[in-house]
């Protein structure tokens, strides 16, 4: 599990649980006694083993690991002791059906460990319903199997499970079969020495026990620093209990994630009838290259990317108004460089400071001589109005227009349907509200807004006109700001209060 953002091949994802107060709380939650049987998939240096030898309790052991320095110091470590069990052993190739089962499984599982192509084909086999790339996801699924019946495994994960599209045949395998019997949320920095910003880390405890329809667990989230971990052992648990989320009703949510309060009327509107975005709009990513080092030029105000890229001459863009026969063949007059809207949280409207070679011959790179590199997609998108919003948001979901230029790969173009053209305003302040921002971030809870994601969002069009005016005479004052600036928090209060108003999210 658990690892920083740069990551590279790392076969093991060998990221030990050295913090006493995770480890005692996850032994805390597994209640092991003497006669239980333990398993630890992956043992690393043995934190858990300690954890459990520690609190003077004997139950029968056994540890798989595969790293041969860490195997090294589990046989050191517990030579002597004959109730822990250690083999090299790569514990997702096991045959479960072959293998003793156990009342207790604890783990802290590699997190997108690497995988040969062909160890993944393997695996693809084995857990058919399961993301292979994600380990964690494999090894929780493995672990339920090996499961006594009314056993109980505790594992340290990433939250990603929670809404991510592709786990949502984890989500399913665990509602159809276990019970939950609680998720512990908190940040990533409270593991030692990990901060990974797109997600944070959560403990989960399952029991092998059929779920009735009525099952509900309790979210825990809250917690300030690693060692309120403890009280969650307590009577003080209560404090930090967000919600019980049921089977029932996870079932029933869109590729039955687990949508969490507290905005409630978020949650309401991601399961109404509500049209989505896809519905009205076409929502697609754009164009690259394939070579943006040659293609790509900047304008002379640009600092960013200095090395890389030339400046633009400024006798050779392109200011006819392209939207009114978009050039897809490319320009043959030496003022060929078209602007192009690329990544950067700015709303309402950005100034075009990049450019991209459009002439024939650039044209016929991207489409022919370089075509398995670049990406010349929807391209009967380019050059019209429509809105962009960035893949990644720093730290709220932004939206710009388009306004007749080209825009890349890093943003998903989202362009309403000839009946909803007069709706481009409206839309366009709605990507930019904090009601938009809970919606994607219910519907996934990193910071990625891929089209996938944004097609997904519920759209409510007002029935009351006078209210769908109010925000496009709002929207429109904002684009004017926009031109002349950055459009700050405070400016977007009207619009926040109008979407507020449509959503029901007023006291959310
Ligand atoms: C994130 S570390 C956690 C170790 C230990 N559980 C802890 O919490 O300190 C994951 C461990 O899994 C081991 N590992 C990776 N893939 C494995 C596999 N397929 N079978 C068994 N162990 C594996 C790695 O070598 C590493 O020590």
């Amino acid at each position: 599990m658990v690892a920083p953002a740069t990551r590279k091949k790392d076969q093991y994802q060998a990221f030990h649980t050295n913090c006493n107060y995770i480890t005692s709380y996850m032994a805390g939650l597994l209640q092991c006694n003497d006669y239980t049987t333990v398993l630890e998939p992956c043992a690393g240096e043995g934190a858990f083993i300690d954890e459990i030898l520690n609190k003077d309790l004997s139950p029968s052991i056994k540890a798989y690991e595969l790293n041969d320095v860490s195997l090294e110091k589990l046989y050191e470590k517990y030579n002597n002791i004959s109730n822990v069990i250690i083999e090299k052993e790569d514990f997702l190739l096991l045959l479960p059906m072959f293998e003793k089962k156990f009342d207790r499984i604890i783990a802290n599982p590699p997190y997108g460990a690497y995988q040969s192509p062909e160890r993944r084909k393997q695996l693809k086999r084995d857990f058919p319903e399961i993301y292979a790339k994600e380990t964690y996801g494999l090894f929780l699924a493995r672990s339920m199997e090996m499961l006594n019946d009314r056993g109980k495994l505790v594992f340290i994960i990433p939250d990603t499970y929670l809404t991510l599209h592709m786990h949502e045949g984890l989500r399913k395998l665990i509602l159809a079969n276990y019970k939950i019997e609680s998720v512990t949320l908190f940040s990533s920095n409270f593991f030692p020495d990990v901060n990974f910003g797109y997600a944070g880390l959560s403990v989960i405890s399952i029991m092998n026990e059929k779920p009735d329809k009525n099952h509900k667990f309790p979210v825990y989230n809250g917690l300030k620093r690693v060692s309120d971990l403890p009280e969650l052992l307590t009577n003080a648990k209560k404090k930090y209990e967000v919600c019980k989320l049921s089977y029932q009703r996870l079932k029933k949510n869109p590729s039955a994630a687990f949508f969490l309060p507290p905005n409630n009327r978020v949650i309401t509107a991601i399961n109404s009838e509500a049209p989505r975005v896809s519905d009205i709009c076409s929502v697609v990513t754009g164009f690259y290259s394939g070579n943006d080092a040659k293609y790509l030029r900047r304008s002379a105000s640009v600092k960013r990317g200095a090395k890389k890229y030339a400046i633009v001459d400024i006798d050779e863009i392109c200011t006819d108004d392209l939207s009114i026969n978009p050039p897809l063949n490319g320009i043959t007059e030496p003022s060929h460089w078209v602007p192009i809207v690329k990544g950067g949280n700015r709303r309402f409207h950005k100034p075009s400071e990049w450019y991209m070679d459009w002439s024939k011959n650039a044209i016929h790179d991207y489409r022919v001589a370089n075509k398995k590199r670049a990406r010349f997609q929807n391209s009967q998108f380019y050059f019209r109005q429509g809105i962009a919003v960035p893949m990644v948001s720093s730290s709220s979901i932004t939206g710009s227009l388009i306004d007749g230029r080209l825009f890349d790969q890093s943003i998903v173009g989202i362009f309403p349907h000839d009946k909803y053209k007069n709706f481009t305003y409206f839309l366009l302040g709605f990507f930019n509200t904090k009601v938009c921002n809970g919606l994607i971030r219910t519907i996934n809870a990193s910071a990625n807004n891929s089209a996938n994601y944004i097609k997904k969002i519920p759209i409510i069009i007002p029935s009351k006109s006078k209210l769908c005016e109010s925000v496009h005479h709002e929207v429109e004052r904002l684009v004017s700001l926009a031109k002349s600036g950055d459009v700050n928090e405070e400016e977007l209060q009207k619009l926040n209060r109008y979407f507020d108003e449509i959503y029901g999210t007023k006291n959310a």
